[in-house]
């Protein structure tokens, strides 16, 4: 019995990784979940298929930001446990307007250090030992690599792009509330997600819907940008995991050794969607197109997972191959999830393409 009688609070519970996280809790484990979104341009409820008519599941559309919002919630559900998913999570748009990423991801995470502090301090001794928070980050904090290397739990903080600042900022701030107030604390970070639900505007989504759309598939660069892909179905397990057993005051980075540059993911997506569905203007590689770089692009990412392998007995179960499939196969059959939000209409103005 996994969080049995247990209420955990997730922050972005609508959006790509906290819907995951939702579905996982919901299927595996028999955690009472409240989901605490603000419902963004990036949030979609669409991705909890079910969960509505669940008993364990409530939905609070509220932003992180309210601290008397925030207060009332805690005081009404009365949770377990805090999984802190919710920001703004694309650098593009961190590019072309930071002010939302500050707001929310470095006054977000402020306010629900301090409510979730106010809480905590109010609990009965047993259940203040077994409250804990999860901050939910990225391994963009670490900056960029060379060719040689991994990022670890040590390797110092190098935030590139408004969006990683705001992240490590965010980090920083649990970190203190941890060390001054002993807030029960753990930390992650991890590489690249990628899978089902994904956001139209991320790099895997957007060239699979370019694809179909026979559209030219914008490559940054030389394409020559290396990340690190982890199915999000494996980052969902890992973030349970950690709640449940990382130890206090520990950040754990998650990653699936796969590093794979951009032109090659790209270049995969359109052999897959020729398999699927052959275009008549021919093979989709011909699609792909140059285009300008992202200011400040990071190099490389490149995970180190030992830890959280060795002390928490994690392994990202999906290949990427099998993973990268899968993900279009899923997009090929879900078209309505996607097009509706395609017909909304989102902004990418930085490089001027949509
Ligand atoms: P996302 O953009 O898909 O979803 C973010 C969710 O947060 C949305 O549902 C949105 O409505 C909500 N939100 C935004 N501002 C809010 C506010 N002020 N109050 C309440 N809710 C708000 O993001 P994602 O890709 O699912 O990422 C989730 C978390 O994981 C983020 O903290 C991100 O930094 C981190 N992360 C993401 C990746 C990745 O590859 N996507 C990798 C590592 C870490
Ligand atoms: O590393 C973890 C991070 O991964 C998360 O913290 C972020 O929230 C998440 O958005 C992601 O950031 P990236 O910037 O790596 O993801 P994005 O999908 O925007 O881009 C992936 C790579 O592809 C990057 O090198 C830029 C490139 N790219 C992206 C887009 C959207 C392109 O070449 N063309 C594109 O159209």
């Amino acid at each position: 019995m996994r969080f049995k009688d247990q209420t955990i609070f997730v922050t972005g519970g609508a959006g790509f990784i906290g819907s995951a996280v939702i579905r996982h809790l919901l299927a595996d484990t028999d955690a009472r979940v409240v989901n605490i979104d603000k419902l963004t341009y990036a949030a979609n409820l669409n991705s909890l298929p079910g969960a509505a008519s669940n008993a364990r599941y409530a939905f609070e559309m509220q932003c992180i930001c309210q601290a008397p919002h925030l207060r009332r919630l805690f005081d009404t559900h009365e949770p377990d446990l805090v999984m802190h998913l919710a920001a703004e999570s694309h650098v593009d748009r961190s590019i072309d307007g930071p002010a939302e990423f500050i707001h929310t991801n470095i006054v977000g995470t402020f306010t629900l250090l301090q409510e979730s502090l106010r809480y905590w301090r109010g609990l009965s001794p047993q259940r203040r030992a077994r409250f804990r928070l999860l901050h939910v980050s990225t391994d963009e904090v670490f900056g960029s690599l060379g060719e040689q290397g991994l990022f670890t739990e040590t390797t110092p903080y190098a935030p590139n792009s408004p969006y990683s600042a705001s992240k490590a900022s965010s980090d920083h701030l649990v970190r203190a509330w941890r060390e001054t107030y002993d807030l029960p604390t753990v930390l992650t970070n991890c590489s690249n997600n990628y899978g089902p639900y994904h956001f139209p505007e991320k790099l895997i989504p957007h060239m699979i819907i370019k694809g179909l759309a026979q559209e030219l598939l914008p490559v940054y660069g030389d394409g020559k940008n290396i990340r690190d892909w982890l199915y999000v179905e494996d980052h969902a397990k890992a973030l349970t995991l950690v709640l449940e057993h990382g130890r206090i005051g520990e950040t754990y980075n998650v990653g699936g050794r796969n590093e794979r540059t951009n032109l090659h993911v790209v270049e995969t997506i359109c052999d897959l969607l020729d398999q699927i569905a052959p275009s008549p203007r021919g093979p989709r590689r011909q699609m792909i197109s140059f285009v300008s770089d992202r200011p400040g692009h990071d190099r490389r990412y490149a995970i180190d997972a030992s830890k959280i392998e060795g002390e928490l007995g994690w392994r990202a179960l999906e290949n990427f191959e099998s993973g990268l499939a899968k993900t279009v196969r899923w997009f090929c059959d879900n078209r309505p999830w996607w097009q509706a939000i395609v017909d909304r209409g989102y902004n990418r103005s930085r490089i001027g393409l949509n």
